[in-house]
């Protein structure tokens, strides 16, 4: 497949970033409004690794299809006949027409322009009157040769990855060590909570920036102090696994959404950690996880540019009954109560693009006691830029 250009990265010194910590300074500031970086990023941090497009819980029956932007690469989901789902880019092997302009469901995909018909599969079905009028064969149009571009793709904890670039390491290898730490909850179901428990808020800022944010604490006294009146910064523990994955966990996870002191339904079998612990972490590049006993939430981090992205947030829950309607006024209070969090974060995070545009600012420096988790993320983007 087509790479783009990623040297641009080459002529930033990024020594700084790969430094240790107690020595290191951030990434520079064209990483936040240079649009030949964001060129870049996307081929060597999307496209050349595992990154999630979207959501499996949006595409229940065979024959569900949806149309999904990758960075501008148009691509879209499928279930196949046998439910397993499949990701193909979004473009018809005659003329290139987009095959899937809206999520619908039927049992092939038709282009909408000359009407070739795909399988679910991808096969090439038929191609009406390509020989000439109700003629549907033509020498030059070998249907085996003109199956649907598939790409590589998974589902993991109802999150569809796809690796654009086909050679990245397989997914259980990237995501192995937030497996092996998150097993207790990999090995157990989880149910979307419906339209109540999925939300998106949009951001003018760049990608980056909402990661970095998500993976620290230190910023929870002053940006959050309603939830630090219960979940205290000394109450949090960081994150970190190089070039993986980053973030925060409390040991006071203790949710009181409803006066009666009604309780959404636990994961079966936790091990006493998660009585109460939760833990939140940037799973690279896209990806923000929150896991607790009583819900589990995804958010994807959607670019939309170099200087503003969309967060899709879905809220999981533990047990079918908490979908049901009793159950809807506390779901509703769960999912405000994090877009309230969620939107208390927006000014800092928009407040820190627009200082990138200060000239003299040199990419800043961490903590070495606070900003490891934000380190660990910026060595990550550095060390995908190193040569190999
Ligand atoms: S472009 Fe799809 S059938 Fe012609
Ligand atoms: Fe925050």
């Amino acid at each position: 497949m087509q790479k783009f250009d990623t040297a641009i990265a080459g002529i930033l010194d990024l020594s700084k970033v790969m430094a240790p910590i107690e020595e290191a300074e951030g990434l520079p500031n064209p990483f936040y409004i240079d649009d030949k970086v964001f060129g870049a990023e996307r081929q060597r941090l999307f496209f050349d690794t595992w990154a999630c497009i979207g959501f499996a819980k949006d595409l229940v029956e065979p024959g569900c299809q949806r149309p999904l932007d990758f960075l501008g690469v148009p691509l879209f989901a499928v279930r196949d006949q046998a439910g397993e789902l499949r990701v193909f880019q979004n473009v018809c092997r005659h003329r290139g027409m987009t095959l899937v302009e809206q999520p619908t469901c039927a049992r092939v995909i038709r282009c909408p322009y000359h009407c070739w018909t795909y399988g679910l599969d991808g096969s090439l079905r038929a191609t009406p009157h390509v020989g000439g009028p109700d003629i549907k064969h033509h020498p030059r149009i070998d249907p085996a040769e003109r199956s649907l571009l598939e790409v590589r793709s998974t589902v993991w904890m109802d999150m569809i990855f796809v690796n654009l670039s086909g050679d990245a390491p397989d997914f259980a290898t990237h995501v192995g060590k937030l497996s092996g730490r998150w097993r207790e909850f990999m090995e157990r179901p989880i149910y979307p909570g419906g339209d109540d428990s999925s939300f998106s808020l949009e951001v003018d800022c760049n990608w980056k920036l909402a990661v970095e944010n998500y993976c620290e604490s230190y910023h929870l006294p002053f940006v959050h102090p309603g939830l630090n009146s219960y979940s205290r910064l000394e109450d949090h523990y960081h994150i970190m696994e190089e070039l993986a994955f980053s973030g925060q966990g409390t040991t006071v996870y203790d949710p009181k959404l409803d006066a009666e002191g009604r309780r959404f339904a636990t994961f079966e079998g936790l091990s006493a950690k998660w009585d109460r612990g939760a833990e939140y972490i940037a799973l690279y590049p896209n990806v923000l996880l929150g896991v607790h006993k009583d819900h589990f939430y995804s958010i994807r981090l959607h670019p939309l540019g170099i200087d503003r992205c969309r967060e899709e947030v879905e809220i999981y829950y533990t047990d079918p009954e908490m979908l049901s309607p009793e159950w809807a006024d506390l779901r509703r209070r769960n999912a405000e109560a994090w877009k309230e969090i969620f939107v208390e974060d927006v000014g800092v995070v928009e407040g820190m693009q627009k200082g990138r545009h200060a000239p003299g600012f040199d990419g800043g420096v961490f903590s070495p006691v606070m900003d490891g988790p934000t380190h660990t993320f910026h060595h990550w983007v550095a060390s995908s830029f190193q040569p190999h």
